[in-house]
C-alpha cells in the first residue's frame, strides 16, 4: 500500500512513520519545509516528502498523484479561535476523494470527562465561549471524517500528550514556569486524575488501521496510558529531570487573574469540570505495546528542560 502521512514532522504523524518504518507499505509525507531536520530524518528512513501545505491543495493533488491507498492527518487547532483546521480538513478530504483514496485515518482527541460530564459543561458554556468553540471545531471535524463517504476510515482519540510538559516550543506556551522555576502550574483540579499518552503511540493505531482496514473501519480508538493527579504528574518530573519540581499552589486572586486571562488555564479548569471517565479504552485489542510515560519522558530528554 501506498501510505501519505500528513503531519509526519510532527508526533503522531513521527510515530507512525517509526511504526511502519520495516513494513512492506511505500510512505509519504507532506511538509512545509523538506529540508528541516526532522523532514531529513523521514528521508533517510526511505520515505518521500513532498512540500507542501495542508492550505495549497494544488500541493496536496501532488503529494496524492502517485496512486496513495492510505492517507493519515491530523489538523491544529487555531488557538486564537480561528477555524484553520476546519478548512485545512476540508481540504485535505476533498483532495484525498478526488485522489480516490481507500482509506481515511485522523489523529483527533480524546474528550475530557465522561460523556454526561463533557455533555453537561459544554451544554452549560456560553454560544461564544472559547473552550466551547475550540471543542465544537473538533466535534465537527470528527464529523467531517465520519461523513467522508471513503471507503475505510479510523479515528485517533489520544488525550493529553505528556510531551505537552517537555518540548520547549509548547512549554514555552504553556507551562513556562516549570523549566524557570520548576513550579507547575495547573488549574486542573488538583485532586482529579489526567489521562496522559506519548503523543507518537497514536501513530501505532494509525499503523494498525493501515495493517487492518476493514477491522478498524469506522472505529474511534481512545487510549490513554496512564492517569495521574497533579501530584503524580510532578513526581514523575521530578523523577525525570532529576530536580525538585514542586506542585503550585494558587493564591486566589492570581487564580483569578489566570482564569480571566489566559486561554490554557481556562481551558484546564473547565475541563476539570467534565470529571474523569476510567474507561478511556485499552490498547491490547489493536495489538498496540502504549510507552509507559516515564519511559517517554527519557525519550524526550534530548535538548529539553529535563536534561538542562
Ligand atoms: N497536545 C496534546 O496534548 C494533544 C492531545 C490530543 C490530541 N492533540 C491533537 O494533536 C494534533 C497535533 O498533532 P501532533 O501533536 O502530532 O502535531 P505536532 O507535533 O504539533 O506537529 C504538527 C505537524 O503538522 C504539520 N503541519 C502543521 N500545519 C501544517 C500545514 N499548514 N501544512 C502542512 N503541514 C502542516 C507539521 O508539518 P511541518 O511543520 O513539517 O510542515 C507537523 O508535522 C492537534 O489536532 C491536537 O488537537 C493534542
Amino acid at each position: 500500500m501506498k501510505v501519505l502521512i500528513l503531519g509526519a514532522t510532527g508526533k503522531m504523524g513521527g510515530g507512525m512513520a517509526k511504526a511502519l518504518k520495516d513494513s512492506p507499505h511505500q510512505l509519504y509525507a507532506l511538509s512545509r519545509d523538506p529540508t528541516s531536520a526532522k523532514a531529513e530524518v523521514l528521508k533517510s528512513n526511505g520515505v518521500v516528502v513532498f512540500k507542501g501545505d495542508f492550505d495549497d491543495r494544488e500541493s496536496l493533488d501532488r503529494a496524492l498523484s502517485v496512486g496513495i491507498d492510505s492517507v493519515f492527518f491530523t489538523a491544529l487547532p487555531d488557538l486564537q479561535g480561528g477555524d484553520n483546521d476546519l478548512r485545512q480538513t476540508k481540504n485535505i478530504i476533498a483532495a484525498a476523494k478526488a485522489a480516490g483514496v481507500k482509506q481515511l485515518i485522523y489523529g483527533s482527541l480524546s474528550y475530557p470527562g465522561t460523556k454526561e460530564g463533557f455533555k453537561t459543561v459544554h451544554d452549560s458554556l456560553e454560544p461564544t465561549n472559547w473552550v466551547k468553540l475550540y471543542f465544537n471545531r473538533k466535534l465537527a471535524l470528527d464529523q467531517l471524517v465520519r461523513d467522508s463517504g471513503v471507503q475505510y476510515w479510523t479515528i485517533i482519540r489520544p488525550p493529553s500528550f505528556i510531551q505537552n510538559h517537555v518540548l520547549p516550543e509548547i512549554v514555552s506556551f504553556i507551562y513556562p514556569d516549570l523549566p524557570e522555576k520548576h513550579q507547575f502550574k495547573t488549574t486542573f483540579d488538583h485532586n482529579i486524575p489526567q489521562w496522559y499518552a506519548d503523543g507518537s503511540d497514536a501513530g501505532k493505531f494509525a499503523a494498525a488501521a493501515v495493517n487492518n482496514p476493514e477491522d478498524l473501519h469506522t472505529k474511534e480508538v481512545r487510549f490513554g496510558v496512564e492517569a495521574l493527579t497533579a501530584q503524580e504528574v510532578v513526581d514523575k518530573l521530578s523523577k525525570a529531570s532529576g530536580k525538585p519540581i514542586a506542585l503550585y499552589q494558587w493564591p486566589e486572586e492570581e487564580l483569578k487573574q489566570a482564569l480571566m486571562t489566559n486561554p490554557f488555564h481556562i481551558t484546564c479548569e473547565i475541563i476539570s469540570k467534565m470529571g474523569f471517565d476510567p474507561e478511556i479504552g485499552t490498547a491490547e485489542n489493536y495489538g498496540v505495546k502504549l510507552t509507559s510515560i516515564s519511559e517517554c519522558l527519557e525519550n524526550n530528554k534530548a535538548g529539553t528542560w529535563l536534561a538542562t
